[in-house]
């Protein structure tokens, strides 16, 4: 296994007894790469106060991450496959594919950029839900995860869409995550309301971009607005 990419295993323990026995676990995320395309500002991976830079990038070894989920399957947890930009992981299709053939579900968060790409390989062996990266209009998006980010995305998207329903299929539900910060908290209702064609969206999460040094009491108040109107929302259209 790398140095610094992580498995994280969520369990509820009810006893001492054998874990598999008590069904757990419940949750398995998988950081399969460090790596990512991007540098959106906000990010505390890769942006401007970020943690990564600098440092060794990482990825998990691939046997190690089929075992795991070979070990998992008999409970059947809800695994996640995170980064990094997690399609950048070089065995992502073949995860997936285990853990779909093992009948269990899988959800991706994702920057988007290589939807397009991937998208015959996302209709044929599906994750159950990707929750893709967008934070606002196109300008203020790019702004804060880069030039071109935002028309790559959408295209990226319809693609897929339009993959999936010619073909006459319920996955990948496709939805989005906005992360709230000072550049981007006065579109949130504006996204959703003129940037989306919501009779493609099966989902949306509203989520806070996390704090930390150096901040500002501005920059707390703007968030502590934000919140009483939105809150940390996660909405299942489908
Ligand atoms: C770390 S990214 C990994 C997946 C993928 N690269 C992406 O951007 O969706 C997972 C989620 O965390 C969000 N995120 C990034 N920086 C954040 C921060 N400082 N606070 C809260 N969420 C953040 C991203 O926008 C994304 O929705
Ligand atoms: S795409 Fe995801 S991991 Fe990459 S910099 Fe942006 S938020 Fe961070």
């Amino acid at each position: 296994m790398s140095e610094t990419s992580t498995i994280t295993v969520v369990q509820r323990p009810k006893s001492n007894t054998n874990i598999l026995q008590n069904k757990l676990p419940v949750w398995v995320t998988l950081q399969l790469t460090d790596a990512c395309n991007l540098r959106c500002k906000m990010c505390y991976e890769w942006g401007e106060n970020g943690a990564y830079h600098g440092r060794k990038l990482s990825k998990l070894d691939k046997d190690v991450v089929l075992r795991v989920i070979d070990e998992c399957l008999p409970v059947k947890p809800y695994f996640a496959l995170f980064g990094g930009e997690p399609m950048m992981y070089p065995h992502f299709e073949d995860v997936v594919g285990r853990i779909r053939h093992g009948d269990a579900r899988v959800d991706v968060p994702t920057n988007g950029t290589f939807l397009k790409r991937k998208a015959e390989s996302l209709i044929e062996i599906p994750p159950n839900r990707l929750w893709v990266s967008l934070d606002g209009p196109e300008e203020i998006n790019d702004a804060q995860r880069g030039e071109n980010v935002y028309k790559k995305v959408q295209e990226g998207v319809e693609t897929l869409f339009d993959l999936r329903e010619t073909k006459g299929l319920k996955e990948p539900k496709i939805g989005y995550t906005f992360i709230v910060t000072p550049l981007t908290h006065l579109y949130i209702q504006g996204f959703f309301e003129n940037c989306l064609n919501l009779e493609m969206v099966d989902h949306i999460s509203i989520e806070f971009q996390t704090l930390q040094r150096p901040m500002s009491m501005k920059n707390i108040s703007i968030y502590l607005n934000a919140y009483l109107v939105f809150r940390k929302r996660r909405v299942l259209l489908a």
